[in-house]
């Protein structure tokens, strides 16, 4: 990605023990995807049409994936595929597992792990979310320049901590075995891979709005005052996933970027916002993410 390729590949060698694989699961994803892959892409809520643009050469269902957490949520297929665009080697998940599903932060950041395991030099993250900025509309693509976690911060960095040590839960978490409560080791996203993300979206001419990704836990839509909290703390949309994936890539010295479609305005007055209007926004918009995201994995 005008960036990624340039960017050293760095701590691949000795991650966080958290997010080490297990064995029995590494060894599946060998069997199923031999060769490295060149990028990896998560295709969130109702998103995952971009795999019939793929020439898809594998398919394997997560269930089929030793302790791979099965997403639950309708418009999630919970499937991983290779597949060739261009001279791209691709890993595809079709769908993802949430926390509010019950799965730890180190399961739902499985897709970051995984991709940095199979020797992804890039990951691409997509998700449906709430547009927090007045200006946006329900269709938009939204580059995500900065993740805000409020207040499970703290708590998505000890579960992380936790599953390594071996710490309970009431511990203070005051030791740091598996390197992931230190500060984070560079900015989640890199100002090349970003400079690139709007590069694929001039070259693809889609309309691509910027702005700081608010993680909720969900699974409930958003109260009025949360909308305006999450205003007010800077962010420009809110949604309930990828903040585990992005978090753990930067542990991973695996370069990220997120793309959020905005499938719904989150207003601060009354409104009911339905997962049905999520997914059929979403589809509307695929298009337009999927022309996107060909320009960004030329880029890779
Ligand atoms: N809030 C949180 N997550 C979402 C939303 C939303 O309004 N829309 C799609 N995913």
């Amino acid at each position: 990605m005008n960036g990624p390729r340039d960017i050293p590949p760095a701590a691949h060698a000795q991650p966080p023990s958290a997010l080490v694989l297990p064995a029995d699961l590494l060894q599946a994803l060998r069997a199923f995807a031999p060769e490295p892959v060149d990028a990896a892409v998560v295709l969130g809520s109702g998103l995952g049409g971009f795999a019939d643009t793929v020439s898809i050469e594998a398919v394997v269902d997560a269930s089929e994936l030793p302790g791979y957490p099965v997403s639950t949520i309708e418009g999630h297929r919970g499937r991983l595929l290779l597949g060739r665009a261009g001279e791209r080697r691709l890993l595809l998940f079709q769908g993802r597992a949430h926390g509010y599903e019950g799965y730890s932060v180190a399961e739902t950041a499985l897709p970051a792990r995984i991709a940095a395991a199979l020797g992804a030099r890039a990951l691409l993250l997509t998700n449906a979310a709430g547009g927090l900025d007045p200006s946006f509309e329900a269709g938009d693509l939204m580059l995500v320049t900065d993740v805000l976690v409020l207040t499970a911060a703290q708590r998505m960095g000890l579960d992380l901590q936790r599953m390594g040590s071996g710490l309970q839960r009431g511990d203070t978490g005051s030791q740091d075995a598996t390197g992931l409560a230190s500060p984070l080791p560079r900015p989640l996203f890199d100002e090349a891979q970003l400079a690139a993300a709007r590069a694929a979206a001039r070259e693809s001419t889609v309309r691509l709005r910027e702005g700081v990704y608010g993680y909720c836990s969900g699974p409930t839509y958003e109260t009025r005052a949360e909308i305006a909290y999450y205003r007010l703390a800077g962010a420009q949309a809110v949604g309930m996933s990828t903040a585990p994936e992005v978090l753990a890539a930067v542990r991973l010295g695996l370069p990220s970027l997120a793309i959020s479609c905005i499938t719904n305005i989150s207003r601060t007055v009354r409104q009911v916002v339905s997962h049905e209007e999520v997914t059929t926004v979403a589809a509307q918009a695929s298009e337009r993410l999927e022309r996107l995201l060909h320009a960004l994995i030329r880029r890779v």
